[in-house]
């Protein structure tokens, strides 16, 4: 089996890539286990934080490496949170509570509440890639002011899912997978690594 290195420390997302590209003969390891630390997120955007994430996990490693970023994008705050998504509501200490708080804030007195999640994910072969695989998925909904649901995380609880009724935090955990950002993402991704890489 070839191996891939993840450049996150998230224990979930390593066993949602190591299950769905272990057909691809891909070992998907964590960069822990290389000691690799985790890398700044400096951009604006999140495909260069997802590439450098992916650069710096496989310039360490001499490693192909895998990265994801993601955020909630609202319109009608011009973007944000978007990559600010996780510390929002302040850094010290990181807080769905806190996040969630400031995004109803500021959302207060607007009547556009259209909301959308954004996935960005990035293999890439070695270093140097200069044609890593990117793919994107996004997910639409708007913001509710009365949280619902137990499941999901971050904003989830205050994400309505069009045509369901329930927020993202209501769905039952395979229906979120399918129908989110990142299932989008990575659903493309793998299209990329069967017409070959
Ligand atoms: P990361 O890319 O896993 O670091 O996620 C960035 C941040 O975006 C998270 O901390 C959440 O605040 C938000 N986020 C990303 N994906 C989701 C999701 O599926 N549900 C809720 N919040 C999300």
């Amino acid at each position: 089996m070839k191996k891939l290195v993840l450049a996150s420390g998230n224990p979930g997302k390593l066993r949602e890539f190591g299950q769905l590209l272990a057909p691809f003969d891909f070992e998907v390891l964590p960069q822990s286990a290389f000691n690799v630390p985790e890398a700044d997120e400096p951009h604006i955007t999140f495909v260069e934080n997802a590439i450098a994430k992916a650069r710096h996990a496989a310039l360490l490693t001499g490693l192909p490496a895998l990265a994801d970023d993601s955020g909630l994008c609202v319109p009608a705050l011009g973007g944000a949170p978007g990559v600010f998504s996780a510390r929002y509501g302040g850094d010290d200490p990181k807080s769905d509570e806190r996040n969630n708080q400031k995004l109803l804030a500021e959302l207060a007195g607007k009547s556009d509440r259209r909301a959308h999640y954004v996935a960005v994910l990035v293999l890439m072969r070695h270093a140097d890639d200069p044609q890593p695989i990117v793919t994107e998925g996004e997910w639409h909904g708007e913001i509710i002011d009365t949280p619902r649901g137990a499941g999901g995380f971050g904003y989830d609880p205050y994400f309505l899912v069009p045509g369901t009724g329930k927020t993202a935090a209501e769905l039952p955990h395979e229906e979120k997978n399918r129908f989110s950002h990142r299932g989008k993402a990575l659903a493309q991704l793998i299209e990329r690594l069967r017409a070959g890489m």
